[in-house]
């Protein structure tokens, strides 16, 4: 990540998912006093984490709780126009994840909530009690690409009319028992809800329409040889993010700095098995589009 969003001193910084702050850190050091890093997270308890990693930092910083689908408003809340570098590690962060309280996860029973912003309204809960079939199997489907999506769809519903599903073990149970499959005893490694885990945190989080958000304003508020950097933990944020930045090049917006994702090795998947599906891409903003070079030619 360092080596290829390459922060200079002085510029300024925009880390989109600050969460608790380890990126940012790493990223102020190099940009010095002279430098400046915007914050931005949708949860206010991973925001005041990061203040206080970044407490000691020797450029400005500015914490934001935000979604970084607003970017271009939020930057213009804090009177900045361009901007050098944008980094957007995406997703959640490992104390989200293993907060059973947030839901997040089919480890440990919470409450079927799973929002990143907990002023948000929309929790887990609602889609999982409210949507009707075809819509549940739609969404596990389309954003996770679970294939027993229409079976699990089914059980769901099935097992609703009974009593609302209100906890994350309860839907785990009713996601095993959809596919005949008793999660402990399971030879794989993979639990059986992961992927409907996943699909439903997107939906509520409504994760990718911030992504493709994100993506749109990236190239409107880059300097000329600013840079952005996307840390995407699956295959559906992934190809948005290789789509978008060969769109964006085609166009003679973006320079992309590497043509294959960047991806943890073995010794770091070792040592944090959650780097595993991490895939790091970034792209350069050009000074101008063709055309424009075009006409002043
Ligand atoms: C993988 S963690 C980032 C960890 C961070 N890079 C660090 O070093 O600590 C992702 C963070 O992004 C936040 N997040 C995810 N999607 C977001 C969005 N659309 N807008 C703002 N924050 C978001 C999550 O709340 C979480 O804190």
């Amino acid at each position: 990540m360092l080596e290829l969003l390459a922060p200079q001193r002085g510029q300024c910084l925009v880390d989109c998912t600050v969460g608790l702050g380890g990126h940012a850190r790493i990223l102020a050091e190099r940009l010095g006093p002279e430098g400046h890093v915007i914050g931005i997270d949708a949860d206010e308890a991973n925001l005041l984490r990061a203040g206080e990693q970044l407490s000691d930092a020797s450029c400005r910083v500015k914490l934001i709780q935000g979604n970084f689908s607003d970017l271009e408003e939020l930057l213009k809340g804090c009177g900045v126009e361009r901007i050098d570098r944008i980094l957007a590690d995406l997703g959640l962060s490992s104390n989200q994840l293993d907060d059973p309280e947030r839901g997040f996860s089919f480890q440990g029973d919470g409450p079927l909530d799973m929002r990143m912003d907990r002023g948000q309204e929309l929790c887990a809960v609602e889609l999982v009690n409210r949507l009707g079939e075809r819509e549940l199997g739609d969404l596990l489907y389309f954003n996770a690409q679970e294939r027993f999506s229409r079976r699990i769809a089914k059980e769901i519903c099935r097992a609703r009319r009974h009593a609302r599903i209100r906890s994350t073990g309860k839907l785990a149970e009713v996601v095993a028992s959809a596919l005949h499959v008793d999660p402990e005893s399971r030879r794989s490694k993979i639990h059986p809800a992961t992927r409907t885990f996943l699909a439903l945190r997107m939906a509520v989080n409504q994760e990718m329409e911030s992504l493709r958000g994100l993506l749109a304003q990236a190239p409107r508020v880059l300097a000329a040889g600013g840079r952005i950097g996307v840390i995407s933990f699956h295959s559906v944020e992934d190809r948005e993010v290789k789509v978008d930045f060969r769109k964006r090049a085609q166009e003679g917006l973006y320079s992309i700095m590497n043509k294959r994702p960047v991806v943890a090795g073995s010794e770091e998947r070792q040592r944090n098995p959650r780097s595993r599906s991490a895939k790091l891409r970034v792209a350069e903003r050009t000074d101008q589009p063709w055309e424009a070079r075009l006409e002043t030619c």
